[in-house]
């Protein structure tokens, strides 16, 4: 999609589609306001269809013989309530009611004034772009969609153009992540993703390490190799590293659980635990090889930034892992496997003792990681977990610019308790109860103390079976906006610490 930033009258606009967003109260003002010669005629038609200007209500008005002659109309709700979300939910909303019409060129006009110029091209651009994605991969007959070829920003000043293609960057990192999950897992496995991970690396100058299974068992990576040794597709340590152009002044570090098919091994998933649903157990890996995509492209100054997933499936074999097991980690660490279904934590234990031997400044892991963690906090919001205030701070406001739900959760101490073992230095599971905080607390074994650290559970947020704010159903490639957030007001940070 081509987006055009255009601070000229909306008639001068030359496009063949309009489309509007009305807040309730008084949309016929705001209407006569935008279509002056028009405005009572498409009031009169908007009025039969009883429009009210209610959140996410939709009208599209053909104008025989009008200019344009395509109308389509949003409802905003409230005034005081629209926010950023609004903003870009309106403009999803409108960029898929113009889906099927093949115009040339839409006019998309929002009211602006509640926000900062750059603030509303990035909702407005990510909004339509990314509610237009459409993962055809697996189809063998495809329609045209009648997509509009252009997307004109009406009321976003000419001289932000030059800042579309980092929105764009970001559009295509998510999409990278989406089509990532939502392939099946007889497509997506280890050996795929060492492929992705090497055409970023080629497309975008990056440096790629990948560790096969000799390699890691080099490295002591006892607990992913355990997760591992029931598959018959190798494991693959996945190490992306994207430099800056100029000095390295702080290094970050992403790890994605890289699960391609969770069976749950010995302990199967069964009844109604979704084991049809677990293609989508990588992802954490599909969040960061998308945010490395868009990082790749625009290699935020100042920042050397770490993508890494251990990637391999959870399945059952004569060779795959016994529950009761006891494996040592590649810190040392014993661990009795009482259940093979928490491999997740298994994989991230030895991805976050390699990424504390790179001495980084701070670590973020993505991870679905538990069941109990969608109970809690459902599918809009991923829970996450720091002992670091600063980093937390970070990510909440990263994650709220990103227009991604984000809820800290405690590391309560005291649940450590369940992770004791008869035999070993710990379980990898706990009770039921805190389910999801007992898996943050493992992973806080594995990590240097003084190594700032958030894990962050998207176990509900990964998928989305009926679709949200507009957002296709199936894989929203949850995280990619929120880390690219975090690293590139990181990156601004450093810049201003140096200009002062
Ligand atoms: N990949 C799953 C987490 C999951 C489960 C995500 C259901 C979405 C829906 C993870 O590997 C897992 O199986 N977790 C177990 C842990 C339990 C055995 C302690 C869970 O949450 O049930
Ligand atoms: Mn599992
Ligand atoms: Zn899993």
């Amino acid at each position: 999609m081509n987006f055009r930033c255009s601070s000229a009258p909306l008639a001068d606009l030359g496009c063949d589609g309009l489309a509007i967003g009305l807040f309730s109260g008084n949309w016929e003002q705001q209407l006569t306001e935008l279509l002056s010669n028009r405005a009572s005629e498409v009031q009169a038609l908007m009025e039969l269809r009883q429009f009210k200007g209610k959140r996410g209500e939709q009208v599209s008005l053909t104008l025989p013989g009008g200019k344009p002659a395509l109308l389509l109309v949003v409802g905003l709700g409230a005034p005081e309530q629209f926010d950023t979300q609004g903003l870009r939910q309106g403009a999803a909303s409108l960029a898929q009611s113009s889906r099927g019409w093949h115009l040339k060129s839409l006019a998309m006009a929002l009211p602006l004034e509640a926000f900062a110029p750059d603030q509303a091209m990035g909702a407005l651009v990510q909004g339509s772009q990314l509610a237009l994605f459409q993962d055809l991969r697996f189809r063998s007959e495809v329609e045209p969609s009648g997509d509009p070829l252009e997307i004109c920003l009406h009321g976003i000043p000419e001289t932000l153009q030059s800042e579309i293609p980092q929105q764009q960057a970001i559009c295509s990192g998510v999409e990278l992540a989406r089509e990532l999950v939502a392939a099946p897992p007889n497509v997506v496995n280890s050996l795929s993703l060492e492929a992705t991970a090497r055409s970023l690396a080629d497309e975008f100058g990056c440096e790629l390490t990948v560790l096969d299974e000799s390699a890691c068992r080099e490295r002591g990576m006892g607990a992913y190799l355990a997760v591992a040794q029931g598959a018959s597709i190798p494991p693959r340590f996945l190490h992306l590293v994207i430099r800056p152009r100029g000095t390295v002044l702080r290094r970050l570090v992403l790890i994605g659980k890289g699960l391609t098919f969770d069976s749950g091994g010995y302990n199967l998933k069964v009844g109604a635990s979704q084991i049809e649903l677990m293609k989508f157990d990588m992802g954490g890996c599909g969040a960061v090889l998308g945010a490395a995509r868009t990082l790749a492209q625009i290699k935020p100054d100042g920042l050397e930034i770490h993508v890494i997933s251990a990637t391999t499936e959870n399945m059952i074999s004569g060779e795959a892992i016994h529950p009761g097991a006891v494996v040592t980690a590649s810190n040392g660490k014993t661990i009795e496997i009482n259940n093979t279904d928490a491999e997740g934590r298994l994989t991230l234990a030895d991805a976050l003792v390699y990424a504390c031997g790179l001495e980084p400044d701070a670590i973020v892991d993505l991870a679905t990681l538990t069941g109990a963690c969608v109970v809690a906090l459902g599918n809009e919001i991923a829970g996450y977990w720091s002992p670091d205030e600063t980093l937390a701070d970070q990510l909440s406001a990263a994650a709220q610019r990103a227009g991604e739900g984000l809820w800290r959760m405690p590391l309560q101490a005291s649940y450590k308790e369940g992770l004791k073992s008869g035999i070993a230095d710990m379980k990898n599971t706990g009770p039921r109860p805190g389910g999801s905080i007992t898996a943050a607390l493992f992973l806080q074994e594995f990590v240097n103390t003084e190594i700032p650290w958030a894990h962050i559970d998207i176990a509900g947020t990964a998928w989305s079976e009926k679709g949200r704010s507009q957002d296709p159903a199936g894989a929203t490639g949850y995280g990619v906006r929120t880390l690219v957030e975090w690293c590139l007001a990181i990156a601004a940070e450093e810049k201003e610490g140096l200009s002062q």
